[in-house]
């Protein structure tokens, strides 16, 4: 069991590259199933997700390797229809592969992911979605099956605007027969990211990034060579952690506009930031200020997976700053964690009023998930004294070596290996 301690309260300075993006590379390495031949993906970030997205695919028959960020998918051998149980549960994003092989192979069975420490998470637009271009679906036994001879065109409405459901269905429907239209679809750069890897396999996807996507489907696609976006979560994370801790850094790789909201907010903070086409520098103003108020929505509202990470700044922030979260129902667990840390902090529902206090201090505290995570490492950055973060694993999920990037800004920090007795 590993723990990373931070000794806190050192600004950060200096310069950083972010990784490609996790949540655009999980859907992409799906669709690559969806051709015959090699494709070859490039920064595809080194995460415990990632891992198990290659293992799922070299069960399902396809060969996979990976050197340095880039990896190859070479799907000719997939005889397997069924994704095991054992690898559903280590990741929800397992759910991708209903998409690509119901569209290539007519058929799929995976396990209905269960809830998670976020919220209950459900399935049924992706599910609602793949019965509306013709797939036969039966659940049981904790198993969904999907069916297909061919996949045929139609209007898809979605009642919330999923990411996942979004990028499911506009997998399946690249080889369906005819139109799809996709109404109320997610706007988030990984699905237009997506979009641009299903085109330049030779699929016609429009509108992807606006709330209506059209897909005319196509009999084949061909492999490519394709470089994922740059990570928007790492990037703002990073930035988030030199507003609390102070100092000044540039992060570098990352698109200015994918972090549009998060950098309004962050300046309503008390952050200077300087945006260039690939870069941000940024350097902070004290005293920080709090902000009234962050509301998560879809994109291009404020992301909730900077929610947490934002929460541990504004800890420090004079004045009570309000969150709300509106897209999963469980997503303040990282508060009673950043609560033991000195951070003063009332929830109501949904809505997060966090008063802030002039110093956090160094704590024991777990990490509930990949987020909650990230915004302990911030606290710890900031805080005085030393911060130990137990559930390691969680924050590892998502940031590649975060002890190294952080350590690389001049923190100090460090994991330990823990013995379990
Ligand atoms: C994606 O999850 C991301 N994961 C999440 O990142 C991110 O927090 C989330 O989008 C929102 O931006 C990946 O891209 C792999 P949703 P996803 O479907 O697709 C409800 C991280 O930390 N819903 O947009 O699962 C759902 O319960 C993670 O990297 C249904 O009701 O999110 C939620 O309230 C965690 N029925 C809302 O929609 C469905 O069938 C948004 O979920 C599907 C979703």
């Amino acid at each position: 069991v590993e723990t990373l301690a931070i000794d806190g309260g050192r600004p950060l300075s200096g310069s950083v590259r972010v990784h490609g993006a996790k949540n655009a590379a999980l859907p992409i390495m799906a669709a690559a199933l969806m051709t015959y031949g090699e494709c070859v993906l490039e920064d595809v970030p080194d995460l415990k997700d990632i891992d198990v997205m290659m293992e799922i695919l070299q069960s399902l028959g396809a060969s996979v390797s990976r050197q340095g960020g880039t990896i190859t998918i070479e799907p000719s051998g997939i005889n397997q229809y069924v994704v095991q149980d054992e690898m559903m549960r280590k990741m929800r994003s397992s759910l991708f592969l209903m998409g690509p092989l119901l569209a290539k192979h007519g058929q799929v069975r995976v396990s209905k992911p269960g809830g998670c420490t976020i919220g209950t998470r459900p399935i049924d637009f992706h599910l609602n979605g793949l019965k509306l271009l013709g797939a036969e679906i039966q659940e049981e036994n904790g198993y969904v099956e999907c069916k297909a001879a061919r996949l045929k065109g139609n209007h898809i409405y979605l009642d919330y605007p999923s990411v996942g459901a979004t990028e499911n269905l506009m997998m399946a429907a690249v080889l369906a027969e005819g139109t799809t239209v996709i109404e109320n679809a997610a706007r988030e750069p990984e699905i237009v990211d997506l979009a641009n890897f299903l085109n330049a396999m030779g699929a016609s996807v429009s509108g992807a990034g606006d709330g209506t996507i059209f897909i005319e489907g196509v009999e084949r696609l061909h492999p490519v060579q394709y470089r994922v976006i740059p990570d928007r979560i790492v990037a703002g994370t990073l930035l988030l952690a030199a507003t609390a801790a102070g100092g000044e850094i540039e992060v570098q790789n990352v698109r200015p506009i994918h972090l549009g909201v998060v950098l309004t907010k962050l300046r309503d903070a008390g952050a200077e930031i300087r945006t260039y086409l690939d870069r941000i520098q940024l350097k902070r103003r004290r005293p920080l200020v709090a902000v009234d108020r962050i509301q998560t929505a879809p994109y291009p509202g404020f992301p909730t997976d900077l929610q947490a990470p934002f929460m541990a700044v504004l800890t420090l922030a004079k004045g009570t700053s309000v969150l709300s979260e509106t897209v999963f129902e469980e997503r303040f667990k990282h508060v009673n964690e950043l609560q033991r840390m000195g951070a003063n902090i009332k929830v109501d529902l949904r809505t997060a009023f966090v008063k802030g206090v002039p110093r956090l201090t160094g704590a024991n505290v777990a990490a509930t998930d990949l987020r909650a995570g990230a915004a302990l490492v911030i606290a710890g950055l900031a805080a005085e004294g030393t911060t130990t973060i137990e559930q390691v694993h969680h924050i590892d999920r998502g940031y590649q070596q975060i002890e190294r990037v952080f350590e690389s800004l001049g923190a100090s920090i460090r994991r330990k290996s823990k013995s379990r007795f």
